[in-house]
């Protein structure tokens, strides 16, 4: 079940969401170093946890076992963590506890990034990653699409098709600084 715990915006964990390759960790990262946070990468995360590769947890265990391990990883730190950055697997977001997390405790920013501008970054990142292989363009453009009605369920999108990651981080602290101090002004005037 989703809590609703009160937590301050400035203290709201920061999630970035989005399809695999969108940039979401290394956004996450920079994002992290700009304002002094702890980051945590999901997938990295599973692997520290579980002593095992992501690729070998979908091959030994299967798709069910690595969706319940980052479902429960990530509904645990919504809600037991603060001030954190967290990068998601690309398909953890499609699972409505996962969403409602979130949404519920967190700030969530979309990576969004055009198909277009995605495919041409395949060759880097289809050895690594199980749920591309045996795909055809076709089935992948597929699946990117089908994505894209979870991932509009966010609270700011950045899109990186045509910026770089450091400018794309610099966005978001800008958005975040902006809701931080609105939040402040706000209870100034009460
Ligand atoms: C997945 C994305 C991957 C990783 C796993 C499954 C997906 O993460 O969690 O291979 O279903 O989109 P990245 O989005 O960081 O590549």
């Amino acid at each position: 079940m989703t809590e609703n715990i009160e937590i301050s915006i400035r203290e709201k964990n920061i999630i970035f969401i989005g399809f695999m390759g969108a940039g979401k960790t290394t956004v996450g990262q920079l994002v992290a170093k700009k304002l002094s946070r702890d980051f945590i990468d999901i997938d990295q995360e599973i692997e520290r946890i579980h002593q095992m590769p992501v690729s070998a947890i979908f091959q030994e265990l299967g798709e069910a076992s690595f969706r319940k391990m980052e479902r429960e990883l990530i509904v645990s730190l919504c809600s037991e963590t603060r001030s954190k950055i967290i990068s998601l697997g690309g398909g953890a977001y499609m699972q409505e506890e996962v969403r409602k997390a979130c949404l519920a405790n967190c700030i969530v920013f979309y990576i969004d990034v055009s198909w277009e501008s995605w495919k041409e970054r395949i060759p880097l990142i289809i050895d690594s990653r199980p749920i591309l292989q045996n795909k055809s363009l076709a089935q992948i453009e597929e699946l990117f699409n089908s994505r894209k009605s979870a991932y509009a369920l966010n609270h700011y999108s950045i899109s990186s098709s045509d910026i770089d990651a450091e400018t794309a981080a610099d966005q978001v602290v800008e958005s975040l600084k902006l809701a931080w101090n609105l939040n402040d002004t706000k209870h100034n005037l009460l």
